[in-house]
């Protein structure tokens, strides 16, 4: 029997996984943790020693790696995204709703992000659960999006004159990259099997066959009822912690309260399936 203790976080978003060592997972393990994720969400870790390669072994645990076109990576490891913050810099990465990838037509499964330098308080990161999101929706809400499908592009954040071209941030602008793709409004998860909202104020431009502004009133509810914080979480990093979360059922916000520090995390992006 797996001596694995997952520990849901209530009325939140995701459990935190105890009593494992990633280093050395058993199929016991790995059959808890698989349901674990597709149960929560997000799965979080404490006291871990991952080296890079552990990192992309354990990755690989879970399927292909799907490396980010964007971010900078990690000297030697092209799948591992650098995730920095420097002293002097202002922006940060991911400092507002989204989920990771959904610009992709193939959407990647999720996200493992480890902890390498952390700020002496402060750089947590918000996750919110886009099951709870679905299901607390109205019903008139509900059919409303049932079978709307939404356009997510990632022009205005890495593209030419959009948010991470600065001179802080140049590195991640690639306008030959990008892209977008059409995505159902309720996905039904490819793993728990359960429908999630899947739209996210990061990526999500549009309904498909309407406008931006004929989207946004019926867009905009749907990102303020998924900001209600009785389905969020709050993550306080440690030396040691490990989120894993799912870019189907969760949307993260990377707090940016810690300027004049280092922060500094690796992250391996999981390849997923098309939605429907
Ligand atoms: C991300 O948005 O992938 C980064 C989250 C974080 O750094 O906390």
């Amino acid at each position: 029997m797996p001596s694995i203790e997952i520990r849901k976080h209530v009325g939140g978003c995701g459990a935190e996984v105890l009593g494992v060592d990633l280093n050395d997972l058993s199929d016991a393990d790995m059959a808890a943790l698989r349901r674990a994720y597709a149960d929560n969400g997000v799965i979080f870790f404490r006291d871990q020693a991952l080296t890079e390669d552990q990192h992309i072994a354990f990755a690989r645990r879970w399927g292909e790696i799907d490396v980010n076109r964007f971010f900078p990576h990690i000297d030697g490891y092209p799948e591992i995204a650098k995730v920095s913050k420097e002293r002097e810099q202002k922006t940060n990465i991911g400092g507002g709703w989204h989920t990771d990838h959904s610009y992709d037509q193939v959407p990647a499964m999720g996200s493992i992000l480890v902890a390498r330098v952390l700020p002496s308080k402060g750089g947590d990161t918000l996750f919110a659960d886009m099951y709870k999101a679905y299901e607390a929706l109205d019903e008139e809400t509900r059919a409303a999006i049932a079978g709307l499908k939404a356009v997510h592009s990632n022009a205005h954040v890495f593209g030419s004159n959009a948010y991470y071209d600065n001179p802080e941030r140049a590195e991640f602008s690639n306008d030959a990259a990008v892209g977008q793709a059409v995505h159902p409004v309720v996905i039904t998860h490819p793993l728990s099997g359960r429908k999630a909202l899947y739209v996210n104020p990061g990526f999500t431009i549009r309904f498909e066959g309407q406008s931006a502004e004929e989207s946004r009133p019926l867009l905009h509810k749907l990102f303020a009822h998924a900001m209600k914080p009785e389905f969020h979480s709050r993550f306080q990093w440690r030396p040691g912690s490990i989120a894993f979360w799912d870019n189907r059922a969760t949307w993260h916000f990377a707090v940016n309260d810690y300027h004049g520090e280092e922060r500094l995390m690796h992250r391996i992006t999981v390849a997923g399936v098309a939605l429907n």
